[in-house]
């Protein structure tokens, strides 16, 4: 059965490292143009699953298709291309380059040492004013990355993020450290860019969050979804909440 509105598509997706099997038989299809939300207790492999559909990590077995097409072991750059964008759960920015430096090296066409020899393509610049102006920090454009508070860095990873202009972005806990304020922030971020076509996966432990903004909740044990469906639905799962409990 071949659903039309299907973005992105593992088949059995594996990975162990050593003999912690991290992601076992995974399969698991996004909703298009939804805000997809993955949960799951800490070490269920969330964030492993991320690696393994960015091309970061191999898998052991398994497939990633994305619109129909197999992109397993293509490389993060090659997946990157094909419309895949993330963030990581511990926020990956360059600390001493300023903001906007971090905006343009996460475009491959400006590579690190032209941008330190001050060569800027003047799209590009224009291009990272854009995403930092809607991220609300286009004011911190020329301020170093590790003078940004902690929320400050994590929605420059996502405006880097955006450069590539991604149809599919990966969420790896955007509130994760971030206080409450800048989560009603993220929340409406994530909508409006979802309202403007953008499919969603987004990993996070703050259920209010997941609940509240997730079309879709897939919920991941022990490597693998154990249910999914409406939040509403998968919130008053009977194995939703063992897996939580660890009964
Ligand atoms: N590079 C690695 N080497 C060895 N073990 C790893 C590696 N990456 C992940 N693991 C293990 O794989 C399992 C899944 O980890 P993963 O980080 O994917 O979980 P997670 O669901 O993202 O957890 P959390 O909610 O705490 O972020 C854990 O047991 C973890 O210790
Ligand atoms: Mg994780």
């Amino acid at each position: 059965m071949s659903d039309p509105a299907t973005s992105l598509r593992t088949e059995g997706l594996t990975k162990s490292f050593g003999g912690v099997l991290a992601v076992d038989r995974a399969t698991v299809e996004l909703r298009e143009g939804k805000i997809n939300g993955l949960i799951g207790p800490n070490g269920s492999g969330k964030t492993t699953f991320f690696n393994l559909i960015t091309g970061m990590i191999k898998p052991d077995a398994g497939r990633v298709l994305y619109r129909d097409r197999d992109i397993t072991r293509h490389s993060p750059h090659r997946i990157a291309h094909a419309g895949i964008g993330r963030t990581f759960q511990l926020c990956r920015i360059f600390p001493r380059l300023t903001v906007m430096e971090n905006m343009l090296v996460a475009v491959r066409r400006t590579r690190l040492r032209e941008l330190l020899a001050g060569l800027r393509d003047k799209g590009e610049v224009e291009r990272a004013r854009h995403w930092l102006r809607r991220m609300g920090i286009e004011h911190l454009e020329e301020a170093e990355a590790r003078d940004l508070s902690y929320g400050q860095q994590k929605l420059l990873e996502l405006a880097a993020a955006l450069m590539a202009e991604p149809e599919l972005v990966l969420l790896d806990e955007p509130a994760g450290g971030v206080n409450p304020a800048l989560i009603d922030r993220i929340v409406s971020l994530v909508r409006d860019l979802n309202a403007e076509g953008r499919t969603f996966l987004v990993v996070e432990h703050n259920m209010d969050m997941v609940m509240g903004m997730c079309d879709h909740v897939v919920v991941f044990d022990r490597g693998a979804p154990i249910a999914e469906g409406p939040p509403a639905v998968v919130r008053e799962d009977p194995r939703v909440l063992e897996a939580y409990l660890g009964v």
